[in-house]
């Protein structure tokens, strides 16, 4: 599920594979490892930082093909054994894989009668030793290849390094990005366009079943193994946006693009004195009002950016809107129909359990449209429309600055179909909108006093977040920021639930943190952070109203349904500077992953 970089050319691959493999570093990874063909296949792998491997590189391990990984274990722990490449039995074949192959235990079975060992836990080595079998009876590398495709079942990105095939790298997708790209001094494949793109911006992309042949040319096979035609496209990004321009961390860097990150979402789409309109994209009054519900379905912090998208688009467009969690979503038989417009929201635009929803929402017969920040992601090929969120290049894993221009393009969309089927205008909003980064830039600036307060806060080992209506959703996000960074047990609750349960963990010092953004409610979340407080809870208040109370964090005061853009800012800060305090690596936190290409 992390990285995978391979290299057939002019040049030595060892480099061109570790320079590759740190270009995806930010997305988290427990081990690393590489394999280069040279005469034979040689193989070198460790757990933990890519520098470590980098270490037991031997100076005389050169050659011009190569791969490599960096794991994000799903079956067998962290270790050496695990990290990828796997070899057979033979030292014939190399791989390294992405994803999950779902059948592997009774591959694994049906090998092991045969004769054949296995040394490590994980579902990938079977692919090298199934390759083996086959090669024993066939005789050639690349039936043996096609042989095993048939054979396994799940998710998967591979690279094989043949010893029978000298200078040829072997190439597999299913449910798992793989890209291929042409150097100017060789080809390069890669999991992921970051790794590969200061190499080219040439680009093929291989659809889920097909396969390649990497020499110095590049053959490409449909799932049927016949020969197809692919052709590529450019990719004009630049990398220069990947450095920490002076911030201690790219999470620290991001929170502070994140006014900036605004403006890129919504240029274009909202002028003043104008209609909202999207590039490429239009929802007719007709369609609106033949519409039963629209479904928004995401993962984590994207699914938290769906929430706000359901207050704004129910309030302002009356249309009944369901967020599901994307994993949820495919195995609870969902209503849809020709009358049911689905939203999917991904930074990555590769998280496996959305991808598969808009299969599903799209063989139901819904319309699709995909909401994400990465240009040509897999999510792009598979919804009907894409919205693309602009935010930049996103490197820590804990998202911010992608969470905010989700948010603005689920608010900009629902006032686009409010305007759209109730021929209203809403300027006041719009302008508040596009206010919004100049209000985001004074709230950043105050980061010192959210520091202040990780200082006291940093040793807790539970938390509580509590709001109500669209605070509650920016309370499952700062929640969510916390856990991911910080490694502190917290949870999210709406703030008039507490006291029918979760109320008994509230004991003396237990720091509950509320939100306050509508007038509406502001009385009932404070009656409902008063029962905390009494039961001994130290309260931290986030919010917009004018109220005597201790720890008060006051943020600019905008309408409620754009709240959650400003409100989430101190939370973000409260969680970076508590993890930073406690010593933690804040862009790569423990067992997460950037982009969760598994189910
Ligand atoms: C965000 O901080 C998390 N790392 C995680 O919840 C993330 O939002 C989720 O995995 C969805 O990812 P996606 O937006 O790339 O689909
Ligand atoms: N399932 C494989 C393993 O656990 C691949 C993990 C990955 O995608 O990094 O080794």
């Amino acid at each position: 599920m992390c990285g995978i970089v391979g290299y057939v050319g002019k040049n030595n691959a060892v480099l061109k594979l570790i320079k590759g493999l740190k270009n995806l570093e930010y997305r988290g990874y427990d081990s690393a490892g590489i394999a280069i063909y040279n005469k034979n296949i040689e193989v070198v792998k460790e757990k933990g930082r890519i520098s470590h491997l980098e270490e037991e590189i031997p100076a005389n391990l050169v050659g011009n093909v190569g791969i490599a990984h960096t794991r994000w274990a799903t079956h067998g722990v962290p270790s050496k054994i695990n990290a990828h490449p796997h070899l057979d039995n033979h030292k014939r074949f190399a791989v390294v894989h992405n994803g999950i192959i779902e059948n592997y235990l009774e591959i694994k079975n049906f090998l092991e009668q045969k004769g054949y060992n296995f040394i490590s836990d994980t579902d990938t080595e079977v692919i090298p030793v199934l390759l083996d079998y086959y090669y024993e009876l066939h005789h050639d590398v690349l039936i043996a290849f096609q042989k095993m495709l048939k054979k396994i079942k799940g998710s998967y990105a591979i690279l094989v390094l043949a010893f029978d095939l000298p200078n040829t790298i072997l190439v597999a997708k299913n449910h798992s990005p793989m890209v291929i790209g042409l150097g100017y001094d060789g080809i390069y494949v890669a999991s992921d366009i970051p790794a590969i793109l200061e190499y080219t911006k040439d680009f093929y992309f291989l659809d889920d079943e097909e396969s390649a042949v990497i020499t110095d040319k590049i053959v490409f096979y449909n799932k049927d193994f016949e020969k197809i035609k692919k052709t590529s496209k450019k990719i004009d990004w630049e990398m220069d946006e990947t450095s920490k321009n002076g911030y201690e961390d790219y999470m620290l860097k991001e929170i502070h693009e994140q006014p900036s990150a605004l403006i890129q979402t919504l240029n274009g789409i909202i002028c003043k004195d104008k209609p909202i309109s999207f590039v490429n994209f239009k929802i007719d009054k007709k369609y609106l009002e033949s519409l039963r519900q629209i479904y928004i379905v995401a993962c984590g912090t994207a699914m938290h950016a769906g929430l706000v998208g359901k207050y704004a688009m129910e309030n302002l467009v009356r249309i009944p809107v369901s967020v599901v969690v994307a994993s949820e979503f495919r195995y609870q038989n969902p209503i849809i129909d020709n009358n049911t417009l689905c939203l999917f929201i991904s930074q990555s635009g590769e998280t496996a359990d959305t991808i598969a929803a808009v299969k599903l929402a799209k063989k139901m017969g819904a319309r699709t449209i995909a909401i994400t920040n990465v240009f040509e992601s897999s999510i792009t090929r598979e919804a009907d429309d894409t919205i693309y969120t602009h935010a930049g290049f996103e490197i820590a894993v804990a998202s911010t600055k992608a969470y905010i221009s989700q948010v603005g393009i689920v608010v900009a969309l629902a006032l686009y179909m409010a305007e759209t089927l109730n021929g209203l205008k809403y300027e006041a909003l719009k302008t508040e909108l596009m206010d919004l980064p100049k209000f985001m830039s004074d709230v950043i600036s105050n980061e010192n006093v959210y520091h202040k307060l990780a200082l006291k806060m940093k040793d807790e080992e539970h938390l509580f977040y509590i709001g109500r209506g669209n605070d509650y959703n920016i309370a499952l996000e700062g929640s969510l920021k916390l856990k991911e960074i910080s490694y502190i047990h917290s949870e999210a609750y709406p703030a008039g639930e507490l006291k029918h349960g979760p109320i008994a963990l509230i004991d003396k010092g237990t720091y509950v943190v509320g939100i306050i953004t509508d007038d509406k409610i502001a009385l009932k979340t404070l009656s409902n952070l008063e029962e905390v407080k009494s039961r001994g809870a130290n309260i931290i208040l986030v919010t917009n109203q004018k109220l005597k109370e201790e720890n008060v964090f006051i943020i600019p005061k905008i309408s409620s349904i754009l709240s959650p853009i400003l409100a989430i800012i101190p939370l973000q800060l409260l969680a970076y500077f508590i993890a930073k305090e406690k010593g933690l690596d804040v862009d790569k936190p423990r067992n997460l992953a950037k982009s969760v290409t598994v189910e």
